[in-house]
């Protein structure tokens, strides 16, 4: 039986093509060939959001992803849906020690004394380094892994028709989302190319390579166009027929379904645990924007939307940039696609901090971040380097989570706006951050 499915597929935010979610491989608008801007976005019917109670959230929330809905519209029965996700987990966690599983979310009480939260407010932490591949990273990434492979079991995949092999997957990284799409790739001996600069840590690429990942080092060549050479590379190599397996929602946008579990696991664990009122403010730190847009994306499916503050350093502040462009021509969040380069261009000169995570020239996803934040009376946080230490010494010292700067760079939003007074942020608000990635 072919049942209708909860995601009904993809809508381009700037030139408004619509994309089928039987569609294989829909990895980016149908008109991205022609050049400009373009960024798909889900589109979903509403429906209240239940976890089924399984401890991983790709089983828990299944039925809201959109990989499930493809599979579905295939045809794929729940059963044979359910075992494709329990069997791409027991695979993930064969090589990463660990499968995908629901992770702590808590209030943090030692932290929210030191920033001086009343008993009824407080810093509630999610708390990612035990993740997969130790970052949230991987939860973008697995399901373009399911697609993958549901395509490939549903008869889909020209490259078992034609055996010309699997095509290769590639991604431009050298940090967490590298070691996450390494791991991944490894679990079904997919073959990957990693584009990384030649500054890359040798820690990381030794582990790219334990983990069979084929790691291509780009050096900046005299034909280069402007840009980072890795994203030159890795854009060749997909034209080339490689699969984009990137957590940037505008090179795949199927990396924003499974960023998505961790808002539903935050959203539920309110709703489950959390006496008294909802959250008020989200501080998600921001680099390519994928992230925050998952968080909220996934968070706003229980019918709440908290104040989203997006943190990014001073090294590197695109996205605050464009929120003041939107506000100085008066832009609506419905008009931001068609005033892209008015509003989000490369930062001309990135400086140097500790969260060098989020130091990403352009925020690719910087749509559903501005419109999240919209919706929800939020705005950007930019802060000092200073703030990136503390909160990274004061998070992890009151927590005992051993995460990085990147990690905690949220959580410097928070301890900004908390130093600027308590018209900012009052004592007995609540407020929820991810320690996103480990220290490494
Ligand atoms: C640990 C960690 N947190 C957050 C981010 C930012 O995510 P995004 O680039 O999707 O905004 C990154 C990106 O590299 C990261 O590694
Ligand atoms: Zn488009």
């Amino acid at each position: 039986m072919i049942e209708r499915p909860l995601v009904a597929g993809w809508s381009c935010a700037v030139c408004g093509a619509s994309v089928d979610i039987a569609e294989p491989f829909s990895w980016a608008c149908p008109r991205a060939a022609g050049g400009g801007h373009h960024a798909l976005q889900l589109v979903q019917s509403i429906s209240p959001l239940r976890s089924s109670g399984e401890a991983n959230p790709f089983l828990a929330f299944r039925r809201y992803l959109a990989v499930d809905a493809f599979m579905g519209a295939h045809g794929l029965t729940d059963l044979a849906r359910a075992a494709l996700v329990a069997e791409s987990d027991s695979l993930v966690a064969a090589v990463a020690g660990t499968g995908f599983v629901t992770t702590p979310f808590e209030r943090a009480d030692a932290l929210s004394d030191a920033l001086g939260f009343s008993a009824d407010g407080g810093v509630w932490v999610k708390d990612e380094t035990h993740n997969v591949a130790g970052s949230h990273k991987a939860r973008h990434l697995f399901t373009i892994l399911l697609h993958l492979r549901a395509a490939e079991q549903m008869g889909l995949a020209p490259w078992l028709q034609n055996g010309t092999g699997r095509p290769p997957l590639a991604i431009a990284s050298c940090g967490n989302a590298a070691l996450a799409a390494a791991t991944l790739a490894a679990s079904v001996s997919w073959p990957i190319q990693v584009f990384v600069p030649p500054t890359a840590s040798p820690s990381v690429t030794d582990r790219l390579r334990q983990l069979e990942a084929h790691v291509v080092t780009c050096p900046r060549v005299p034909s280069d166009p402007p840009g980072d050479p890795c994203v030159h590379r890795f854009r060749e190599a997909v034209a080339a027929g490689a699969v984009p397996f990137s957590v940037q929602g505008t090179e795949n946008a199927w990396c924003l379904d499974g960023g998505r579990t961790i808002g539903w696991e935050m959203a539920r664990h309110m709703e489950e645990h959390i006496e008294g009122p909802p959250f008020d403010r989200l501080f998600v730190q921001v680099g390519g924007g994928a992230f925050a847009a998952s968080v909220m994306a996934g968070f706003r499916m229980s019918g709440i939307t908290p104040r989203l503050h997006a943190v990014q350093t001073e090294a590197c502040a695109p996205l605050a940039r464009a929120w003041s462009s939107m506000h100085e021509r008066q832009l609506g969040k419905a008009d931001t696609g068609s005033h892209w380069d008015e509003c989000m261009w490369a930062w001309e000169h990135v400086g140097a901090s500790a969260a060098d995570g989020i130091l990403d020239d352009e925020t690719y996803d910087w749509l559903p971040v501005v419109s999240a934040m919209a919706d929800g009376h939020g705005s950007p946080v930019v802060v000092d380097e200073a703030d990136v230490l503390e909160a990274n010494e004061t998070g992890c010292r009151t927590t005992g989570i051993d995460a990085s700067h990147t990690g905690t760079a949220g959580l410097a939003g928070l301890v900004a706006l908390r130093r600027e007074g308590p018209d900012q942020v009052q004592p007995d608000e609540r407020v929820a951050v991810v320690f996103s990635g480990v220290r490494r």
